[in-house]
């Protein structure tokens, strides 16, 4: 078990080596990019992705050589996902809301996470185009900008902002099941939103922007500092199903409350089930 002075020293080192490197994201913000296309057009990469995560691996390693990692575009050139063991790991995701920083939609930003024994220790979550850090220590609450920050009580979805990712609506396999969670939500929703980071989208529901956020298919990296400055502010992520959530196989129902959240997780099921059945009648 990581001591608290270790702890503290994890923090504070990866603090200052986040914000050195978010220099990059800054000073190519508004700039050309090399853009590659990697598993699909809603996933793309640029060589500033890559700068980011060598600077922040190349530093966290030398500084403590018996960590490991888990990070987006290292895991992305290998085509392996590590497991996550017991040992120290970092999570990293160098540039979350690619698709943004190319467009220069200033939502975009740098996600770390640290996992010991399989437990979120730390979280950091920077946008350095609207200089917002969003950091938790887990047992220490969640801050943004060193300010504390609370989810929504708010437990009506009429009443509620709902974040979603709808770009995976053009993969045909998953389309019907994400249009039918979509229309599920804008009927009865105060409003929907797409921000185009989950990272940042999970901070929102931490600060109580927005009360809930729903996705599937994302990735250890894009949700793992977001979850633990959830938790950290008093609200829930939960499996979409409704079960644990799992880091590793990030299905994720992120909400203000606990009874909000077992309100979506009923409207989920009820979505899925007419789709499940317009699915059934388009084969008779
Ligand atoms: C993406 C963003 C986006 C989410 C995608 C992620 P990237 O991460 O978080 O909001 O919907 O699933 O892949 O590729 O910009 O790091
Ligand atoms: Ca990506
Ligand atoms: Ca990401
Ligand atoms: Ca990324």
């Amino acid at each position: 078990m990581a001591s608290q002075i270790e702890l503290d020293r994890y923090y504070e080192f990866v603090m200052k080596l986040t914000m050195e490197s978010a220099k990059v994201i800054r000073d190519a913000f508004q700039g050309g990019k090399n853009i590659e296309t990697k598993a699909g057009d809603w996933d793309l990469v640029t060589q500033y992705d890559r700068k980011v995560e060598e600077i922040l691996i190349a530093g966290l390693a030398k500084e403590f050589p018996n960590h490991k990692f888990i990070g987006e575009e290292t895991v992305s050139s290998n085509n392996f996902l590590p497991p996550l063991t017991d040992a120290p790991t970092w999570i990293i995701d160098p540039i979350d809301g690619t698709t943004n920083f190319v467009h220069s939609f200033p939502h975009t930003c740098i996600s770390i996470a640290l996992a010991i024994n399989k437990q979120l220790e730390l979280g950091i979550v920077y946008n350095p185009i609207l200089e917002q850090m969003f950091t938790a220590r887990r047992g220490r609450g969640a801050f943004l900008n060193g300010k504390p920050i609370v989810s929504s009580n708010v437990q009506e979805l009429g009443s509620s902002l709902v974040c979603i990712e709808a770009s995976y609506a053009t993969i045909p396999e998953i389309r019907d099941v994400i249009l039918g969670r979509l229309e599920a939500f804008v009927s009865i929703a105060h409003g929907i939103r797409t921000l185009g980071s989950a990272a940042l989208t999970l901070c929102h529901v931490a600060m109580g922007a927005a009360e809930a956020y729903h996705t599937d298919n994302l990735m250890p990296w894009d949700v793992a500092a977001g979850v633990l400055i959830i938790r950290e502010a008093g609200g829930v992520v939960i499996d979409t199903s409704g079960g644990e959530f799992n880091v590793m196989n990030p299905k994720v129902l992120a909400v203000g409350n606990h009874k909000l959240a077992q309100e979506l997780v009923k409207l989920i099921k009820h979505a899925d089930n007419k789709t499940q059945q317009k699915r059934l009648a388009a084969m008779q």
